[in-house]
């Protein structure tokens, strides 16, 4: 949703050019990404996301960002969530574009690009979820769209009270599980299970689908989804709760 491109069109922007606009710089201390990389502590700069999405002209209605990933995760900004947190595409990594980086201090690239942040702070906390940065690696493509497309297809179809518990599911599984698992063109298919795969499971059974929420090697020692060892009983049920209510296909 950019003015004057039609919305089928992918839009390059060359490197030289995005380091010619207004750059910020931070230093990234433990970041789980980089805590992956061995570099505990690096120094990053690059340009602010909505400061880009103004100068390349991006449509008043996009109120949402996707960053795509080559692992075919993605990290959905809302505009509430860039408001907040200010997210920043990184360009360099301590003076050098990621690739030289990565070389020199025999770390996987995490470029072409990545998404961090000056000072993340959460601004809302449900159940035990608390508000999360999203911090996609290895990206290749900003989608500037709605969260009508992103959100409407894995929106509870029934009549909910907004303090519900499926209600409160479906706001962190909108911050967290829509990252890896999708729902037709909605969301990361890096997990390559759907939104109706998994709601499957957690009608079948509920207790191995909050055991895998919340510590997927208890249920299977070979698993590579992250855990969510802060999440309490309360938060797994109504995480539960929502993807029950989801419809199967
Ligand atoms: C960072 C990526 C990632 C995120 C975020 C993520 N998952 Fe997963 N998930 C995976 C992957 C990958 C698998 C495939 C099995 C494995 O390697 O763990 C998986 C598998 C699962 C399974 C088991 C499916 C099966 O076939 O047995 C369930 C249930 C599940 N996820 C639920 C969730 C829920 C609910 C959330 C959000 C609270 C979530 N996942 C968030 C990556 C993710």
């Amino acid at each position: 949703m950019i003015s004057g491109i039609s919305p089928t069109t992918h839009w390059f922007i060359p490197y030289q050019s995005l380091l010619s606009l207004p750059q910020v710089e931070t230093t990234i201390i433990e970041d789980v990404n980089f805590s992956e990389l061995h570099a505990p502590k690096i120094n990053v700069s690059g340009v602010e996301l909505s400061e880009l999405a103004h100068i390349i002209g991006v449509l008043a209605n996009s109120d949402m960002t996707t960053a795509l990933c080559i692992d075919r995760y993605q990290s959905q900004l809302p505009s509430e969530f860039v408001a907040a947190h200010h997210p920043i595409l990184v360009l360099k990594i301590n003076g050098l574009p990621t690739s030289q980086w990565a070389k020199q201090t025999k770390n996987e690239d995490p470029g072409p690009f990545l998404i961090t942040y000056l000072d993340f702070k959460p601004s809302f906390k449900i159940l035990a979820h608390q508000d999360m940065p999203q911090e996609p690696t290895e990206m290749f493509l900003l989608d500037f769209g709605t969260q009508n497309e992103h959100f409407g297809p894995i929106t509870p179809s029934g009549q909910f009270a907004s303090d519900s518990p499926v209600m409160k599911g479906f706001a962190i599984a909108k911050e967290n599980c829509l990252r890896c698992h999708n729902q037709g063109a909605a969301g990361g298919t890096k997990s390559g299970r759907t939104w109706s795969n998994i709601a499957a499971i957690a009608r079948r059974n509920p207790v191995e689908f909050a055991d895998y929420v919340r510590n997927p090697q208890k249920v299977d020692a070979k698993a590579t989804m992250p855990g969510n060892p802060t999440y309490d009983q309360p938060t797994l049920a109504a995480i539960t709760a929502y993807f029950q209510a989801f419809p199967s296909e």
